[in-house]
C-alpha cells in the first residue's frame, strides 16, 4: 500500500509540474475538456501498467539528466530480419553487439505492416503487434530487459504521420464510419485535393506522385502523403491525438529508450502551406513530451526531421520549454559526403559552426549513412556564392557518388529521380561511396587502402562531433551495396533497398584477421570508439570550435575541456598534406598513441589526426 502511495505521489508531483502548460495547449489546439481529462486519466492508467523496473530506471535518469549525452554512447540501426532473423536472433547476437561496443540499438520499424506495402515497416497496420514472422510484443519486452541489464538501450520507430490502409481504423474508415473516416482526410470531389496540390510539395515523386489517392470503392480521395497506402492521420481530431499518445505510452512500457518520432514535420496539414512544421506540430511535440516525462521520464524523443537546416533546431523547442530530446543531423551528415565529392570544407565547416553555436543541451544524432536516401539539402545560398549552383551541383553530386565523374570511386544508384525537376536523391551504403565495392571489383590492393582509409577518417570525423553517434549495421565491416533487391517486385522500384542489404555473418568471419578489409574497418572503428569512451574532450560539455585554415580540403575542429585541447584534423583530399598546429607544443596522438613537441604533422591523403595538447 506503501509503495503504491508513493507512486501516486511521484505520479502527481510530475503531473503538477506539467499541468498548466499541457492543459493551456491542449485547449488551445482542442478546445475539449473531457478529452483532456480522459488523456490524464489514460497517462494514470499507464504509469500504473509501467514495469517496477522501468520506474527504477526513470527515476535514475530523471536525477542524472541528459543520460543519452554520455561520450561513450554508440548507436547502430538495424532492420531485425536482416540482422538476425528475428527478435529471438538479435537477443542471441547481443555479444556481438557488445563486440562492437554499441549501447544503444535501434531496431527499424517492426510492428504489423502488410507485405509489399509497408514502406519498409512505416505502414503500420496495428501499433500493438509485432510481425508475426519476427517475434511478439512479449519478446520485444524481454529483449528491452536483457538489453537493459547489459547497459543496451534500445530505440524503434512511432510513425505518427500515417498509418497503414489496413489499419482498423482505416478499414472500418474505408466502409463509411463517419467517425473513422474523421480520423483522416477524405474528400468526396477532387476540388480540396487540387487546392493542396497547389502547394504541397511530393515527398516521392518519381514512386508515389501526388498527395492524394482516389479510393474507387467509396468515391472519395484520401490524404496520402507518403505511398497511397500511407493514409495521413487528421491530428486536428484529439481522438487522434489521444489515441496516438496511447499507442506511444504502450511502446514505452514494453521498455523502449528511445522512440524515433517518425516524419514528425508532417502532422499537421494547413490548406494553403506547404503542410509542414506548421506550428502545431511543434505543440503536439511538446505536449508529447511533457506526456513522455510525466508517464516514463526515462525516455528519449528522437525527432526525424529531415529538413533544411533552419527548420532543424525549432524542433529541440526552448531549453526552457524542450520538444525533442534529440534530432538528426542531417544537414551535416549532406554536408560531409558533399566534401567528399568536392574537396572543399568550406560548407561543412560552415555547418559545423552553425552546430556548434547551439546550446550544449541540444543533442544531435551523427549518423554517415541510414537506412534513408541522401537528399542534397545544402545551404545553397552559401555555395552559390562560391560558385556551385543548386541544379549542376546536385547533378554533380550524384555523378559523382555513381562513379560517373573523373576519379570518382563511388558506386550507387539514384532515389526518385524527378521526370519534371531532373531532381534527385542518392542510394548507397557507406563502403560502396568510399570505394570499397569499386577496389574489390577492380581487385586494385592501392585502391582499396585508400576507400578504408576513407571510411575510417568519415567516422573518425563523425566521432569527433558532439552527440550520438549512429552506425549503420553493415558498416562496421564495411558492407557494400547489395543489389538483389531488383529480383524482388516488391521492392525493385524503391532503390534505398540498395544499402538495406542482409547483414553478412560471413564477412563477420573475417574481422580476426587485420589485413582482411572488414578486419582494418572493425579494428580501426573500435579503436576510435574506444578513444572516444576514454578521452574527456569527447564529453558532451566540451567547447567546440572549427579553426580557420589556409587549405581548402582540410577540416580542423578543436574540442576543449578541462585545460585538455583535442585538435581533429581531416584531409579530404587525396593528396598528401603538412599541417602545422596553432603552436610548437607536446601532442599525444590518439591514434598511435604517439608523444612529442612539433609544431607540424604530416597527414596522408584522406587520412586524419586526433592530437591531444595537455
Ligand atoms: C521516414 C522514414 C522513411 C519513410 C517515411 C514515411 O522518412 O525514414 O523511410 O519512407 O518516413 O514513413
Amino acid at each position: 500500500m506503501a509503495g503504491k502511495t508513493g507512486a501516486d505521489k511521484i505520479f502527481a508531483e510530475r503531473l503538477a509540474k506539467h499541468h498548466d502548460e499541457l492543459r493551456w495547449l491542449y485547449m488551445e489546439l482542442y478546445g475539449n475538456a473531457d478529452m483532456f481529462a480522459e488523456l490524464c486519466g489514460q497517462m494514470k492508467h499507464y504509469y500504473d501498467l509501467r514495469k517496477k523496473s522501468l520506474k527504477v530506471l526513470d527515476a535514475k535518469r530523471e536525477k542524472k539528466g541528459g543520460w543519452y549525452r554520455e561520450r561513450d554512447m554508440l548507436g547502430m540501426m538495424m532492420y531485425i530480419d536482416n540482422f538476425a532473423g528475428n527478435l529471438e536472433g538479435v537477443l542471441k547476437k547481443l555479444p556481438y553487439l557488445e563486440k562492437c561496443n554499441v549501447n544503444c540499438i535501434h531496431l527499424m520499424p517492426f510492428l504489423e505492416s502488410p507485405k509489399g506495402r509497408s514502406d519498409g515497416g512505416y505502414a503500420v497496420a496495428d501499433f500493438r503487434r509485432v510481425r508475426p514472422e519476427l517475434g511478439t510484443m512479449g519478446e520485444l519486452a524481454e529483449l528491452a530487459e536483457k538489453c537493459h541489464e547489459k547497459g543496451i538501450s534500445l530505440c524503434m520507430d512511432f510513425v505518427m504521420n500515417h498509418t497503414s490502409e489496413e489499419h482498423e481504423w482505416a478499414v472500418k474508415a474505408r466502409q463509411g464510419d463517419g467517425e473513422y473516416m474523421s480520423r483522416y482526410f477524405f474528400y468526396a470531389d477532387p476540388s480540396i485535393p487540387l487546392e493542396y496540390e497547389k502547394t504541397v510539395p511530393q515527398v516521392f515523386p518519381a514512386t508515389a506522385p501526388g498527395n492524394f489517392t482516389y479510393l474507387p470503392d467509396i468515391g472519395h480521395y484520401v490524404l496520402t502523403t507518403f505511398y497511397p497506402y500511407q493514409w495521413d492521420l487528421n491530428y486536428r481530431n484529439p481522438r487522434v491525438f489521444n489515441e496516438m499518445m496511447y499507442n506511444f505510452l504502450y511502446l514505452a512500457n514494453q521498455g523502449m529508450d528511445i522512440i524515433r518520432i517518425d516524419a514528425v514535420p508532417y502532422i499537421w496539414k494547413e490548406l494553403g502551406t506547404d503542410c509542414r512544421n506548421r506550428k502545431q506540430v511543434h505543440t503536439i511535440v511538446r505536449m508529447m513530451r511533457m506526456i513522455g516525462e510525466i508517464v516514463c521520464p526515462g525516455i528519449v524523443l528522437l525527432g526525424e526531421v529531415v529538413m533544411e537546416p533552419e527548420k532543424v533546431a525549432p524542433y529541440f523547442g526552448t531549453v526552457e520549454k524542450p520538444e525533442c530530446h534529440m534530432l538528426y543531423n542531417v544537414t551535416t551528415m549532406a554536408a560531409t559526403w558533399h566534401t567528399v565529392a568536392t574537396g572543399d570544407v568550406r560548407l561543412l565547416r560552415k555547418q559545423m559552426d552553425i552546430v556548434c553555436s547551439l546550446p550544449k543541451e541540444y543533442t544531435f544524432l551523427n549518423y554517415l549513412r541510414c537506412h534513408d536516401d541522401i537528399g542534397w539539402g545544402l545551404d545553397y545560398g552559401a555555395l552559390s556564392e562560391w560558385g556551385m549552383k543548386e541544379v549542376p551541383h546536385k547533378k554533380y553530386l550524384n555523378d559523382y557518388f555513381r562513379g560517373r565523374t573523373e576519379g570518382s570511386v563511388s558506386r550507387g544508384e539514384l532515389y526518385n529521380e524527378d521526370p519534371v525537376t531532373g531532381d534527385a536523391r542518392f542510394c548507397g551504403t557507406t563502403a560502396s561511396m568510399c570505394g570499397v565495392e569499386s577496389a574489390g571489383f577492380e581487385q586494385d590492393d592501392a585502391k582499396m587502402d585508400l576507400a578504408v582509409k576513407k571510411d575510417l577518417m568519415l567516422h573518425a570525423y563523425m566521432f569527433t562531433q558532439s552527440g550520438i553517434p549512429m552506425l549503420y549495421s553493415g558498416d562496421e565491416i564495411g558492407q557494400v551495396n547489395d543489389y538483389s533487391y531488383k529480383d524482388d517486385p516488391d521492392k525493385a522500384p524503391d532503390s534505398r533497398y540498395i544499402h538495406r542489404g542482409r547483414f553478412c555473418w560471413d564477412l563477420v568471419e573475417r574481422i580476426r584477421d587485420k589485413k582482411s578489409v572488414q578486419g582494418r574497418i572493425f579494428s580501426g572503428l573500435d579503436a576510435l570508439e574506444k578513444i572516444r569512451e576514454r578521452e574527456a574532450v569527447f564529453q558532451a560539455d566540451a567547447q567546440v570550435y572549427t579553426r580557420d585554415y589556409s587549405d581548402r580540403s582540410i577540416l580542423w575542429i578543436v574540442r576543449r575541456v578541462q585545460g585538455e585541447e583535442l585538435h581533429a584534423v581531416f584531409n579530404f583530399s587525396g593528396k598528401e598534406k603538412t599541417v602545422w598546429m596553432p603552436e610548437k607544443a607536446v601532442y599525444t596522438n590518439l591514434v598511435t598513441g604517439g608523444v612529442r613537441e612539433t609544431e607540424a604533422a604530416e597527414l596522408s591523403g584522406w587520412d586524419f589526426l586526433w592530437m591531444k595538447r595537455a
